[in-house]
């Protein structure tokens, strides 16, 4: 049975303490706040519902910080991270790893069914996740050639019960753990929301670290990991 501990607090007080005890772990798969273009020239209904939505995101979680980094390496040595983000990071993102000279790739999730945001602009119908890849990051070869494309599609209307308004979808996840990770390795989600990564971790035969500052995505985190693995250790 593997383990999943789920903390409740700010991760950048927090990962300091898990390092300070000596906790290492295989793969970070995060999905940190993002920054949206929240003004754009776009118009109509829907761009005003879309922009609402954005501002709701955003005052969710607004502190994301590359600090965090500098944490991340002294936690995962292998430096293998895979990090959601939006349009607006990708490239401060790439080429904050790429200048340390780190293998840097972009994955996006398609999701064909998106409704158009408004007028004169693109239909909002990508997500991306930048894959970092240290020299010991673990990737598991002996998968069929599908699964290592750099693109997966799936629905915006994914069949799962909403629990928070950036959730990921468990078959993307599943994908990704399984892609960039052994069985009974340590997965890290430091940005956990209602605990996507962690809900595929277990399932998967991995354990999970989640960390979430929100109380009320904290316990959806854990109720849906409970329900994964009875293996849940929380602290609070
Ligand atoms: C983009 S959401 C993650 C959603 C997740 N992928 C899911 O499927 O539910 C980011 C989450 O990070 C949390 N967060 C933001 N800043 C944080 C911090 N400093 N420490 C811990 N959690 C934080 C927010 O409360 C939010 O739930």
């Amino acid at each position: 049975m593997n383990k999943a501990d789920l903390y409740l607090g700010d991760c950048y007080k927090l990962l300091p303490t898990l390092i300070k005890k000596g906790i290492k772990v295989d793969l970070i798969l995060t999905d940190p706040p993002y920054e949206f273009h929240t003004q754009g020239g776009y118009t109509g209904a829907f761009a005003k519902r879309s922009d609402n939505k954005r501002l709701a995101i955003e005052n969710l979680s607004k502190s994301f910080d590359f600090k965090i980094f500098k944490l991340f390496k002294e936690i995962c040595p292998s430096q293998n991270y895979l990090i959601w983000c939006s349009n607006k990071q990708i490239s401060r993102l790439m080429s904050y790893f790429e200048k340390q000279n780190l293998n840097v790739t972009l994955l996006v999730w398609y999701k064909p069914n998106s409704m158009p945001l408004g007028n004169w602009a693109y239909i909002s119908d990508l997500e991306f996740c930048v894959f970092v890849r240290g020299q010991k990051a673990h990737w598991n070869n002996k998968l069929p050639a599908n699964m290592k494309s750099k693109h997966f599609t799936c629905g915006v209307n994914f069949s799962e019960v909403r629990y928070h308004p950036t959730q990921k979808p468990i078959a993307i996840m599943d994908r990704l753990i399984n892609l960039h990770s052994f069985k009974d390795d340590t997965i890290l989600d430091c940005f956990m929301g209602s605990g996507s990564t962690g809900v595929s971790a277990v399932k998967n035969g991995r354990n999970f670290i989640g960390i979430e500052q929100n109380e009320k995505y904290y316990e959806i985190a854990q109720q849906r990991i409970n329900a994964e693995n009875n293996q849940t250790r929380l602290f609070v």
